[in-house]
């Protein structure tokens, strides 16, 4: 979209559904109301619903729900989470985009959102699936002030407990399944990669990518993920407006993370068990070899804590949890 057309919806977007005149709108922009109103036409053939009354000028009625970074900037309440934010139409992954930025310098709190990923990365090398407008596809740049780089696992159950605690306010469900899958229904929803980057005792980095399935149907997802995958509206059939949503989600997210820093991981590790899916039931873990075992807990530093059917305690810092139909 041309920068000219861009300024205009964020005039009108500005304008809260009030009218704004032809003539404001060419002075503000420095083009001729002709040039306004070809504008107006290519916006409404882009899905903008915009009015247009002689004497009183245009309004916005709807916008088409895609991601806009006008729109997200608009309603922020965020107090730095976001406040930079980088949006692309298309990139390989945010991580990659992330870790750039973070060696550039980029600030703590910058987001690297994007409407499409064509190499999206998941956990273990995986693939994640991020078509265009479908989902929330983003990463957070993080630089927590004197947290050993130990406790770093921790920030994933952090990020969980706050698109956990976001869901649970959208009437939602939501289980979390360690560390980092939040499930509906047993099928996952979003995910969670944090990568760092540290010296021995200290944190240059977080990079948090968060990936959330908003509006796929069954078909969207590929074959071998539709009966293990969901999105917000194959889960609830509502269709959310995916900038309100992604402002909600990086509250929730600033405000774990406040909360992590200012009380410790305790505070966060009770919401997350409140939350965690599959505790105390045999399931099948696999770490370096396979066993059944029971999530009986999660250690201080973000661990997963199992029994086994020896009764023997273990606890893991890298394994995967199946169960249902995986195991
Ligand atoms: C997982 O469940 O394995 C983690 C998935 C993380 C996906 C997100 S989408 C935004 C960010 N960019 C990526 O390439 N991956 C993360």
């Amino acid at each position: 979209m041309d920068d000219t057309r861009k300024k205009l919806i964020q005039i009108l977007l500005e304008q809260n559904g009030n009218f704004i005149s032809g003539q404001e709108l060419s002075k503000q922009l420095n083009i001729t109301r002709s040039a306004i109103w070809k504008h107006m036409s290519e916006l409404k053939k882009e899905g903008y619903l915009i009015e247009g009354v002689t004497n009183k000028g245009y309004r916005l009625i709807d916008s088409p729900n895609n991601l806009s970074p006008y729109e997200i900037k608009l309603g922020l309440q965020t107090k730095w989470l976001g406040r930079e934010l980088m949006f692309f139409e298309q990139v390989d992954s945010t991580q990659t985009i992330g870790h750039e930025l973070a060696h550039k310098g980029n600030p703590h709190g910058t987001v690297i959102l994007a409407s499409h990923q064509s190499n999206g990365r998941g956990r273990m090398k995986r693939y994640w699936d991020s078509k265009a407008g479908r989902g929330l596809w983003f990463s957070t740049i993080l630089r927590p002030e004197q947290l050993e780089p130990k406790k770093a696992p921790q920030l994933t159950l952090v990020a969980a407990v706050a698109v956990a605690t976001f869901l649970k306010e959208l009437n939602l469900h939501p289980q979390i399944k360690w560390p980092n899958d939040i499930l509906l229904d047993g099928k996952k929803v979003c995910g969670i990669l944090t990568e760092m980057q540290a010296e021995q005792d200290s944190i240059d980095y977080i990079l948090l990518g968060i990936g959330l399935n908003v509006s796929h149907k069954r078909e969207d997802f590929h074959v071998s993920i539709q009966n293990k995958a969901t999105s917000l509206y194959l889960h609830s059939k509502i269709r959310h407006n995916i900038n309100n949503l992604f402002q909600n989600l990086l509250l929730h997210l600033e405000k774990q993370y406040e909360i992590y820093m200012a009380e410790g991981f305790s505070v966060i590790k009770e919401v997350w068990e409140s939350f965690a899916l599959k505790y105390n039931e045999w399931v099948k873990i696999k770490t370096n070899k396979t066993f059944l075992g029971k999530i009986i807990g999660i250690h201080e530093d973000g661990a997963l804590i199992v029994v086994d059917e020896n009764r023997n305690e273990h606890v893991l810092y890298s394994a995967e949890i199946f169960f249902g139909e995986d195991v």
